[in-house]
């Protein structure tokens, strides 16, 4: 009777202390809907909670997926992603949608190469530098139970920082 409507779905972001987010996720083995879904409802609960990117396990998912937006509504979704190049190194302001509140300063390499499937199964690589290549580390990290307060150097308090962004 009549017809259904399916919504993109807002997950909920699991906290810093939740055991998920140390975990070590497992590659995806088979792209379906469910995954192609999955990574939809990723991107919806990026934006609204005006993340730049947003892993799997963040949502309580342990599966290798990740979400990037470095903004201009430009949204890379990669299925098992994995860097295969670093270049470089760059020290800036990150925060992470899963610890709100808390920024650090993080070195990271202002330079990668990164490997990954596609939404179609296709083999991708992205050649990333800047911003781009920093939220990238930060999401392949969180695939591997690493948080940025592991890598950071320097608590920042975030009434002094003007970037705001949580990954
Ligand atoms: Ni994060």
């Amino acid at each position: 009777m009549g017809w259904e409507v399916f919504p993109l779905a807002i997950r909920r972001i699991v906290n810093g202390n939740h055991a998920i987010l140390r975990s070590h996720a497992r590659p995806v083995q088979k792209i379906n809907d469910a995954i192609i879904t999955l990574l939809d409802d990723m991107a919806e609960t990026m934006y609204e909670n005006k993340g730049v990117g947003l892993a799997a396990p963040q949502i309580g998912i342990a599966k290798r997926l990740i979400v990037v937006d470095p903004g201009e509504d430009r949204l890379i979704k990669l299925i098992n992603p994995r860097c295969l190049e670093w270049e470089g190194e760059t020290v800036d302001v990150e925060g992470c949608l899963s610890i709100p509140g808390i920024y650090g300063e993080v070195p990271r390499a202002s330079r990668v190469l990164v490997e990954a499937l596609d939404t179609r199964g296709k083999q991708l690589r992205l050649e990333a530098e800047g911003f781009l290549a920093r939220i990238l580390q930060h999401e392949i990290d969180h695939l591997d139970g690493i948080l940025f307060l592991d890598r950071a150097i320097r608590l920042v308090d975030p009434e002094e920082e003007k970037k705001e962004e949580g990954s």
